[in-house]
C-alpha cells in the first residue's frame, strides 16, 4: 500500500521514534510498503515516521529503482564513524518545496539491522553519506531544517507560514 507523507509541523516527525523490535512477516511489509511510497511520492530516502509510523526504520535508493542494489534498509540505525565535512543542498518529502545547504559529515558507517533482524553495516561517502545522515536525523525527530542557522530557519520557517497561508502546504 501506498502511504501518505506526513508533513511538517506534524509532531511525529519532531519526537524521537522506537526501536524495532519484532522483526516479522508485518516489518517486511512495511518495508516493501516504504518503499513504494517512497517511489510514488518521488523520493530517494524515507523515514518510519515520515509515513506516520514512530519506528527506528528508513529506506533508501538513490538509483530510484534502477538499480535493486542500491536499495538499504537501515532499521535501528546507529551511526559508528563519521569523517570530513560537506554542504550541499538538501530537500525532504516532509518539507515540500524547501531546500537549503546543510552542514553534513563526508563519509559515515552505520550498524543497523535488515528486514530479517541480522546485524549489517553500510558505509557512504557524497549523496548515500548525506541521505544516510537526513534519514537517520528523522528517527530521531530532527528535520535539516532545524540543521540551519538560526537565520535561514526562520527564514524557511516563514515561507512555510506563507505557503500554508496560501492553502499550498
Ligand atoms: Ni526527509
Amino acid at each position: 500500500m501506498i502511504y501518505p507523507i506526513v508533513k511538517f509541523p506534524d509532531p511525529i516527525l519532531q519526537q524521537p521514534a522506537e526501536p524495532v523490535t519484532v522483526f516479522d512477516a508485518e516489518l517486511r511489509k512495511l518495508v516493501d510498503d516504504m518503499f513504494t511510497s517512497m517511489y510514488d511520492a518521488q523520493g530517494i530516502g524515507l523515514a518510519a515516521p515520515q509515513i506516520g509510523i514512530s519506528k527506528r526504520l528508513t529506506v533508501i535508493d538513490l538509483s530510484f529503482q534502477k538499480k535493486p542494489e542500491d536499495k538499504i534498509v537501515l532499521i535501528n540505525p546507529e551511526v559508528i564513524e563519521i569523517k570530513g565535512k560537506q554542504v550541499e543542498e538538501e530537500g525532504c518529502l516532509s518539507l515540500p518545496e524547501i531546500r537549503d545547504r546543510v552542514v553534513r559529515a563526508a563519509e559515515v558507517k552505520v550498524r543497523a539491522q535488515d528486514a530479517e533482524g541480522k546485524s549489517i553495516e553500510v558505509e557512504g561517502t557524497e549523496l548515500l553519506a548525506r541521505a544516510i545522515q537526513h534519514e537517520i536525523d528523522h528517527l530521531d525527530g530532527i528535520l535539516f531544517i532545524f540543521r540551519l542557522s538560526r537565520l535561514k530557519r526562520d527564514l524557511q520557517l516563514r515561507k512555510i507560514r506563507k505557503l500554508q497561508r496560501a492553502g499550498e502546504w
